[in-house]
């Protein structure tokens, strides 16, 4: 059976409508062309498929029928149509991020919160250093980073969303812990556990400490935030690590956050974007969710 997606919607129309005239209206036609479809339709299954009485018409038995197919052909195309325009809406549902080692601590949490809101998009997140994700944005890899203050440069969108205090952290038990207002220079004594350079923690400590005239003495270096608290705890050293990684620590007393002066180091979470890719539409819509989800948590 020859039956056009048009035909199928003005049958329809004028099955509901109980008139060819109206059903013209409704689908801004002209009644001739109404008719003409509707006689191609009767052409087709060989039948009368509706009967005129005075100005309204009525469906004979085979045109009942064929309402029932053509309501399933609209409806099914009603279907298919909402479906592409959610993926149309929703960039393909794909939400491509990458995250700074020590953003993973929250991250988690927030993109938890955003699949019961969009289940339907598709996540994938990378779990990288700073140096790493400048060049994922470099050479356009991924729609959205969030990580500490980015370098300052044209391409980039930077927008800060949350407070990262730097800590320094020790071993419950170390000489140092409980101590008020340690002078910043007795750090030079201490051995450091410290990130790997590349890291934006190593960087922003470097800074900080360059820019108080300290030079921290021997230390050593791991490029996990989880790998220098488990150093810190065994005793091998003082660690500088955002405070958002050590909470569960902090709470069962297995590390203590020194009272050093000048410290925390204040620094901020910025979503990351670059000004000429274009978002996804998933991509916009985890952005709009960020400074909303930190707008009420604030
Ligand atoms: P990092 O980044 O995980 O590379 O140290 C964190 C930051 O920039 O503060």
């Amino acid at each position: 059976m020859n039956l056009t997606t048009r035909q199928s919607r003005i049958f329809e129309a004028v099955a509901e409508l109980g008139s060819i005239t109206r059903a013209a209206e409704a689908l801004h036609l002209t009644q001739p062309a109404v008719s003409m479809q509707i006689r191609k339709l009767e052409d087709e299954a060989g039948m009368p498929l509706i009967e005129t009485h005075g100005r309204r018409i009525r469906l004979t038995d085979a045109g009942e029928e064929m309402l029932k197919y053509c309501r399933r052909i609209n409806r099914t195309l009603r279907e298919a149509s909402a479906v592409f325009e959610r993926l149309r809406d929703l960039g393909h549902g794909h939400l491509d991020i990458a995250v700074a080692s020590t953003v993973n601590y929250f991250a988690t949490e927030l993109i938890a919160r955003f699949h019961r809101r969009y289940p339907d998009i598709q996540i994938r997140m990378d779990v990288t250093n700073r140096e790493t994700l400048l060049r994922m944005l470099e050479e356009y890899e991924r729609d959205i980073v969030l990580m500490g203050q980015p370098p300052d440069s044209e391409d980039l969108e930077a927008v800060p969303f949350m407070d990262n205090p730097l800590e320094v952290i020790a071993a419950a038990d170390h000489p140092l812990a409980g101590k008020r207002r340690i002078p910043m220079k007795r750090l030079v004594e201490e051995p450091f556990v410290l990130r790997e350079c590349g890291s934006g923690t190593r960087m922003a400590l470097e800074k900080f400490f360059s820019r108080k005239g300290v030079k921290l003495s021997a230390h050593m270096e791991m490029n996990s935030n989880e790998a220098i608290k488990q150093a810190v705890m065994a005793g091998l050293g003082l660690g500088v690590v955002s405070r958002h990684t050590v909470r569960m620590e902090l709470e069962s007393g297995k590390l203590v956050v020194l009272d050093v002066a000048g410290f925390p180091i204040r620094r901020k979470w910025y979503l990351v974007h670059r000004r000429d890719r274009r978002l996804s539409r998933a991509a916009e819509e985890f952005k709009r969710y960020l400074l909303e989800y930190v707008s009420e948590a604030a």
